[in-house]
């Protein structure tokens, strides 16, 4: 059978060969058990109604023993053996070019070399799932090689619930991921459902099949290390950024922070992943001993070097040598995984990496403990600095709510709404003030061809743009534009794809408008293949989450979430080839709504027509809700919007003058 034919026949009628656990591949880690014996029962039934019945009878030993063992039932056996990558959009089977699109991206969020656990569906952050198991995945395979533009495919929590009629200007794909009723948004509601295979957790670029490796974090975190320096008014050259964790999206900082052009300190208590940073060239050198890694960064710093330096340690004791050694620290901040503190998220300090991963284990009252006792010592040693004149924020990590619960001086003195902790987010300061408020945000593409040369062509059409916008821009925006040309420039150097042929860049409203149009112009003309449109979910409009993307919200409604769901509403009458909006991501179940798009450009008048509507929609709508929240750099973001279309109306915000309140106390 061909490719193609595997796609089309979808869930096989003869029963695939039972798969081998590969013990060498990465694996999701077994799921917490949580179904009562009846609801296992139901997990079964929900799992097999897949399938004909005939199979019935060998299939349920089988998955039973699945989710007896993993506590899922992934339905390993039809996992296809054939390779799963972004082919180029010619190589899938289909009557429309948008489902085809949509195809290679799904097939990129598995593909071995892009996803954390390929085997469990997993594309990152542990639990971010593209479908909850492989016959879900076959099914929509089909259906997208089945469908026509007059149809639009309806996902629910990866299970594919069908074709529906609709229309040539209607999406293509429907995705919602763990949208539950809010009163059942628990933790241990996710396992649940997760476990009956009702629902998942489809973090954010996981389940909207826009993820794009590595790329996208150390574009946004050299953003942030920039933007970081600017705030503090210190260039990075020769200046010093601390911070720790290099994991799945800490391990960027050290990357970002050679790009920014500054002396990053890292430390990180796994030394297989140290040495994995280190030899994929994300970290410079490795050191493992205090009193030289004071020496080292003296050199740096009276040669005002660009270098990267992990310390396999605690950063606790990073913090508190540096106070003791009077190294002055320009910049810190933590990417500990700390939404996840009790099981391996965070580790004690004086306990050796193996002891606490023994303790957790064995002990895990005494570890939560030293958890708490680690924090508090962390806590107290970035005073010490803070005192000094080191900024220090929050990586929307937590780190700052579990140690305000391990009872560390962290809280605001003067505590106001929005302010409740001593130090600032890296959305409060930075990104929402800087980039958020001003339209500035993920912006991606993806070359349908497959063809690096078109990337590369791409990328110059990105970068002629947004020079040519930066001449006539205000003074406002300068620097982002700048940053993200010069971002632009060196792409192809950093050598940062890995998977389909994707770019990131952050750009306002214009300018995405801008390129994506020129794009469209350069697709017509036949200079490159199609293009995919996309953006992280992290952006200004598609993501309400209090204590990071809208932390930045003084008005009280940091808690809605109203702008997530209008937004991808908007986004799917204006254009997009598809929507997702998902319960959870990055901070967890429950705490945040956030939702995305993906629109092919095929070249055509109506991807240029759909392209302004969707995205002008998909950047403004952000930019008028933090507008009416009363944020600044907001309301001037939207009355240029306004003056640049007239069908755009906003409703503005009246300031009140602070002073009359006090007529009445
Ligand atoms: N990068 C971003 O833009 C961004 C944005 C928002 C949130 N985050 C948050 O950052 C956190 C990290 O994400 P990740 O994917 O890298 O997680 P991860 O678990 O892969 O990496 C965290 C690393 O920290 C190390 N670590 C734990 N305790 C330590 C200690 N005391 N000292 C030194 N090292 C220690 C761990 O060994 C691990 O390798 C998460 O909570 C995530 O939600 C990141």
């Amino acid at each position: 059978m061909t490719f193609k034919e595997k796609i089309k026949q979808g869930i096989p009628a003869n029963l695939p060969e039972k798969k081998v656990y590969d013990t060498s591949r990465n694996h999701a880690p077994k799921r917490k058990e949580i179904l009562s014996d009846e609801e296992k029962k139901l997990a079964l039934k929900n799992a097999l109604r897949y399938f004909d019945d005939k199979h019935h009878a060998i299939l349920l030993p089988e998955f039973t023993e699945e989710l007896e063992k993993y506590g899922r039932i992934y339905m390993y056996r039809f996992q296809p053996d054939y390779k799963l990558y972004a082919r180029s959009i010619e190589e899938y089977p289909g009557k429309s070019e948008q489902a085809k699109a949509i195809m290679l991206m799904i097939q990129n969020n598995l593909d071995d070399a892009v996803a954390q656990h390929p085997d469990e569906l997993i594309t990152y952050g542990g639990n971010g799932a593209v479908f909850q198991n492989w016959a879900q995945y076959l099914l929509t395979m089909q259906y997208l090689s089945e469908m026509t533009d007059k149809q639009t495919l309806v996902m629910y929590s990866g299970h594919p619930l069908g074709l529906f009629p609709s229309n040539k200007n209607a999406p293509r794909v429907v995705v919602t991921n763990g949208m539950v009723i809010p009163n059942y948004s628990k933790p241990d509601d996710w396992e649940k459902m997760n476990a009956l295979g009702v629902s998942q957790y489809g973090q954010m670029t996981a389940g909207s099949y826009m993820y794009i490796g590595p790329q996208g974090i150390v574009h946004g975190t050299t953003i942030t290390v920039l933007n970081g320096f600017r705030k503090i008014g210190k260039s990075p050259k020769g200046n010093l950024f601390v911070t720790a964790g290099l994991g799945g999206m800490s391990g960027a900082q050290p990357k970002a922070g050679n790009i920014a052009g500054c002396i990053t300190v890292c430390a990180e208590v796994n030394p297989k992943i140290t040495q994995v940073r280190l030899d994929q060239g994300w970290i410079d050198e490795k050191i493992t001993d205090l009193d030289e890694l004071v020496e080292r960064v003296k050199i740096a710093k009276h040669k005002q070097e660009t270098v990267s330096i992990a310390y396999l340690g605690n950063i606790v004791e990073v913090w508190e040598k540096f106070d003791e050694a009077e190294i002055f620290i320009d910049l810190g901040s933590d990417q500990t995984s700390l939404h996840n503190p009790w099981a391996g998220g965070y580790y004690p300090v004086d306990i050796s990496f193996e002891e606490a991963n023994i303790m957790m284990a064995e002990n895990p009252t005494l570890f939560k403990e030293k958890v708490q006792e680690t924090l508090r010592r962390h806590a107290a040693a970035i005073n010490k600095h803070t005192k000094k004149g080191t900024y220090f924020f929050d990586y929307g990590n937590a780190f700052l709510l579990e140690a305000s619960r391990a009872g560390a001086d962290v809280m605001n003195p003067n505590k106001e709404l929005g302010r409740e902790f001593k130090y600032p987010s890296y959305v409060q300061d930075i990104m929402g003030p800087m980039c958020f408020d001003y339209g500035f945000g993920p912006f991606r593409w993806v070359c349908a061809s497959g063809n690096s040369d078109d990337l590369k062509k791409t990328d110059k059409i990105a970068c002629k743009v947004l020079e040519k916008l930066k001449e006539k821009s205000p003074k406002e925006i300068q620097q982002q534009m700048a940053d993200n040309i010069q971002w632009i420039k060196g792409a192809q150097e950093n050598k940062l794809v890995v998977g389909s042929q994707a770019r990131i860049l952050y750009a306002d409203a214009e300018g995405r408008i801008e390129i994506a149009k020129a794009f469209n112009k350069a697709i017509k003309k036949g200079k490159i293949g199609p293009v995919v449109l996309g953006r992280d979910h992290h952006d200004v409009s598609g993501t309400d989450s209090p204590y990071r993307e809208t932390s930045n919200i003084y008005d009280g409604s940091r808690f809605t979430a109203d702008m997530a769901i209008q937004n991808v509403i908007g986004d799917s009458f204006r254009g997009a080839t598809w929507v997702s909006i998902h319960n959870g991501g990055g901070v967890g179940w429950g705490e945040v709504i956030n939702g995305g798009f993906g629109m092919l450009l095929d070249g055509s008048k109506a991807a240029t027509k759909r392209l302004k509507s969707m995205l002008f929609w998909d950047v403004n709508n952000g930019i008028s809700r933090r507008s009416w929240a009363r944020n600044d750099e907001a309301i001037f973001a939207i009355k240029r919007a306004m003056k640049s279309e007239k069908q755009l109306k906003v409703t503005l915000p009246n300031k009140v003058d602070e002073s009359l309140f006090d007529s009445l106390t």
